[in-house]
């Protein structure tokens, strides 16, 4: 029986990468019947809503999306369709992983990180406002609850990923009361799985260390916003957003995607690089339960990238969005 999953192209690039994926994810011999929804920039100049009802009430019912990138439109006082969705859904788990590629020149050939980031809370809550003219406040909100389902979230994972430590990344020694809850709660979490080692890093010396010797990280658990820059940090320790994927996950909704944006600078040529948009498909069915089919797919996009003779400009190569796509299914052995 097929696994139905809302899919939504987006913009710019966004078409092209999900028309490649599906054809990669269906050579994987996952069984996936997509139905398609739309969101983004073109959504909205079409129907006035960059996100509308029918698209939620999609991924309500089936509960799983793969999305492409979407622009927010400017003005016109549209949230982001991303923080929207993730608020509406709880989807509290950003995963992020991010692995060397062998082929591609990176500074290290060991990085094998894990960025896991709450996706709710801290300073995307969205509560700002004037406090007298020239003076503008943003709350950063932490909550034991948000803490805590982060933090286990991080464990499970490691677990999950035969993973040996987790790091909770803060800044505690400033923020003492909001980083100090998060700390609390993080000790206590540890100590709970005693099994996998637990160690605590303040975000400035993290990124510091990452750039230097990324080894010395596993897996890295942290707020909101600190999420957002270290995992972008991460993704650039293994050639960049091209190649990164990622989830976000909720108690019953999960939607994956590319960390990259919709690229308009490339939109339409047949250019774009669809390994990541792929690869969060095969997270994606990690997450449906179908792991043969997603190494299949993973380990396919790793050897064309290894091999080096067909690879998208952004990888250093001349090959287009089509002829990447059948190389990496010439490889998928079923
Ligand atoms: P971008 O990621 O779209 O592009 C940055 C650079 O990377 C460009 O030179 C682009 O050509 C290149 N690039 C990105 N993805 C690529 C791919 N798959 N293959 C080859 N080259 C690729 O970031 P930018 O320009 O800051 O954002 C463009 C639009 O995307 C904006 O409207 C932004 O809001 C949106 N965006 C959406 C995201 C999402 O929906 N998850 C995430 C990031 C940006």
């Amino acid at each position: 029986m097929s696994t139905l999953v809302v899919m939504i192209p987006g913009d710019g690039i966004g078409p092209e990468v999900a028309a490649a994926a599906e054809k990669m994810i269906r050579a994987s011999g996952a069984s996936i019947d997509w139905i398609y929804a739309q969101a983004g920039a073109d959504t909205a100049e079409k129907t006035g809503n960059p996100l509308p009802v029918e698209t939620i009430d999609l991924i309500d019912k089936h509960k799983v999306a793969l999305k492409g990138p979407t622009g927010t439109p400017i003005g016109g006082g549209f949230r982001s369709i991303n923080v929207a969705l993730r608020q509406h859904f709880e989807l509290y788990a950003n995963f992020r992983p991010a692995k060397t590629m062998k082929g591609l020149e990176t500074r290290f050939d060991n990085v094998d990180l894990i960025t896991i980031r709450e996706n709710t809370e801290g300073l995307y809550s969205g509560l700002e406002h004037v406090v007298t003219p020239g003076v503008v406040e943003s709350l950063r909100i932490i909550t034991e609850k948000g803490s805590e389902r982060i933090v286990r979230f991080a464990f499970e994972t490691a677990r999950l990923y035969n993973r040996k430590k987790v790091t909770a990344v803060h800044k505690a020694n400033i923020l003492k009361l909001s980083d100090g809850l998060f700390l609390d709660v993080a000790r206590r979490i540890a100590s709970l799985y005693p099994d996998i080692e637990y160690d605590e890093s303040i975000v400035d010396a993290t990124c510091m260390r990452l750039v230097m010797d990324p080894s010395v990280y596993d897996v890295l658990v942290m707020e909101n916003l600190f999420g957002d820059i270290v995992s972008d940090l991460a993704s650039g320790l293994i050639g960049g957003l091209g190649m990164a994927p990622s989830a976000n996950i909720g108690a019953t909704h999960a939607i994956f995607e590319a960390v990259h944006g919709s690229a308009p600078d490339i939109a339409g040529k047949g250019l774009a690089n669809p390994a990541a948009f792929t690869l969060s498909g095969a997270l994606m069915l990690r997450h449906l339960g179908m792991p043969v089919e997603a190494e299949r797919i993973e380990n396919a996009i790793r050897t064309v990238i290894a091999e080096g003779s067909v690879r998208t400009r952004d990888t250093g190569g001349t090959a287009g969005t089509s002829e990447f796509t059948d190389a990496v299914i010439e490889k998928m052995e079923l």
